[in-house]
């Protein structure tokens, strides 16, 4: 196995996830429990070295074992790692002016190198740089395979030991070949890239029996995938241990608590409770229309519902939750590692310190493909894992003002004819997330010889990442037509369909 030293950087998850995509298998682990004795305990195969935010050139900044470098293994050093690998070894390190170097970069290959085998596709590769300091001066043993403009030791390596050194972060996006050197790093280093996501799933649910012991776990199930995956997760770790409570909150889509609790009761075999309290979410909210309060009122309710249903579950001692990494790194730093803080976590409502529980978070070191992969070695139907987002105040933030009964209705309704449009033209995979959302205004039309007074709808359909941008979705006029017509005839009480076409920013994905 590969060892990971995190020094904090923001992106040392991606290192995992590209070594994850390569099937091999790593664990990260702060600097500050990295020890010979870990050492010589994990006896890992090889070991990487993170980037991070301290400078090598502060007295008492961290440092890697000095020991590692006599185990006689391959190391790979970025960014912070670089730093920290050189001066450990020899070489010298400048921070101030002149040296910093942050976005795109090239490098430029010198000589050749098993590191770099394939890598460069011309004579110079792109790659991204995040640093102030830099090294002036390398270690003995080492040479210089690559160089940028601001840093003339991009690439740095000491061939007989296996040691090699690189400036910028080959596990980001933004250098769009780094795969190719953790490919080659493993390859050096003896893995056969055996790993699977069944592998990963035995080793999760160890973690948990481990953390949770005999004691009891609630968790909020929604139905949208990750806590769906987490629930299906510690189900089979702990089995009968886990209790989950299903909160309707008279919000869902059309037949969506049916086929939720079927799927988990029927064919997962999981404890759930159907918190049925649809006529409390509703009558509190009646006579609200703007658009903050709404979002309170049912942020609140679901706190005290849940914990009503919770406090019913004798003994429990932990609430699951399907927190995945990037809800991590934008949060808190990773677990307890060196990461900077970026901005305070809202995990549901401060819900764990209100009932004084623990936090069980099987998938917070994955992303949210990974989460589908592992959601699918578990057994949930790929139909079901592949489902749009669905965000939490339902539909209360799709029907702008004031929510009623009746247009709750007829919002189902269309939008279940606009979502089996999409799925009849083949297009739900290629469509992040669509919905209608009702709009709050009567339009006449004439329908048959009479005329007509209903509500206007809009349809939404986007293609984003990760739902912090998006664009709209450039359907044909064709299946628009069709749809609007689909819809005026099948649900009634809408007579006019329009189509969203913001993009976001300056839109948000969802009306409210
Ligand atoms: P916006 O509308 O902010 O939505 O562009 C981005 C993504 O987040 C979802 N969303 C929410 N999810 N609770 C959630 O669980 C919420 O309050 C909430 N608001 C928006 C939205 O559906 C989209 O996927």
């Amino acid at each position: 196995r590969l060892l990971i030293i995190d020094f904090g950087s923001q992106v040392t998850q991606l290192i995992a996830r590209r070594l994850r995509e390569l099937s091999v298998y790593c664990e990260i682990h702060p600097y500050q429990s990295v020890d010979d004795a870990f050492l010589a305990d994990f006896a890992p195969k090889a070991v990487i070295l993170s980037g991070g935010p301290d400078s090598v050139t502060r007295e008492g900044s961290p440092r890697a074992p000095q020991s590692l470098f006599d185990l006689g293994m391959p190391v790979l050093g970025i960014c912070y790692g670089q730093q920290t690998m050189m001066t450990q070894l020899g070489g010298k390190v400048v921070s101030g002016e002149g040296t910093a170097e942050f976005g795109r970069a090239y490098v430029t290959p010198e000589g050749s190198l098993d590191l770099l085998e394939g890598w460069f596709e011309d004579d110079k590769e792109q790659v991204w740089m995040s640093h102030g300091d830099h090294v002036s001066e390398i270690a003995p043993g080492f040479e210089v395979f690559g160089t940028s403009p601001n840093a003339p030791f991009a690439i740095t390596a000491d061939v007989s030991r296996q040691f090699y050194a690189v400036q910028f972060h080959p596990e980001v996006h933004h250098t769009p070949n780094g795969s190719k050197l953790y490919e080659n790093f493993i390859k050096l280093a003896g893995f056969t890239g055996d790993w699977t996501m069944g592998a990963y799933r035995e080793q999760a649910i160890e973690a948990i029996r481990q953390q949770v012991g005999d004691k009891k776990v609630i968790c909020a199930l929604s139905g949208g995938v990750d806590s769906s995956v987490a629930a299906a997760l510690l189900h089979e770790a702990i089995g009968s241990q886990l209790t989950c409570v299903f909160v309707d909150h008279g919000l869902l889509r059309l037949n969506e608590a049916e086929e939720v609790l079927s799927m988990f009761r029927d064919h997962m075999n999981l404890q759930v409770i159907h918190a049925e309290e649809q006529e409390l979410f509703l009558g509190e909210l009646e006579g609200q229309s703007d658009p903050e309060t709404k979002r309170k009122i049912i942020g609140k309710l679901f706190i005290d519902v849940f914990q009503k249903y919770a406090n019913e579950i004798e003994g429990a001692e932990f609430l699951a939750q399907g927190t995945l990494y990037p809800d991590v790194i934008e949060s808190v730093s990773f677990s307890g590692g060196p990461s900077v803080t970026i901005k305070s976590h809202h995990n549901v409502g401060g819900l764990p310190e209100k009932m004084g529980l623990k936090l069980v978070e099987p998938l917070r070191e994955l992303f949210k493909d990974e989460v589908r992969a592992l959601g699918v070695e578990l057994g949930l139907p790929a139909s079901f894992i592949g489902r749009h987002p669905f965000p939490g105040p339902g539909l209360a933030i799709r029907c702008p003002g004031e929510i009623t009964r009746e247009k709750l209705e007829i919002l189902r309704k269309a939008d279940a004819v606009y979502i089996d449009q999409i799925r009849k033209h083949g297009l739900y995979d290629e469509i992040w997330q669509a919905f209608v959302a009702i709009l709050p205004v009567r339009t006449v039309g004439v329908m048959g010889d009479g005329r007509t007074y209903d509500y206007a709808c809009a349809l939404r359909a986007v293609t984003s990442v990760d739902g912090m941008t998006a664009d709209y979705y450039p359907f044909s006029h064709e299946f628009l037509g069709e749809t609007a017509t689909r819809i005026i005839n099948e649900v009634q009480g809408i007579n006019r369909v329009t189509y969203d076409i913001t993009s976001k920013p300056p839109g948000t994905i969802e009306w409210e």
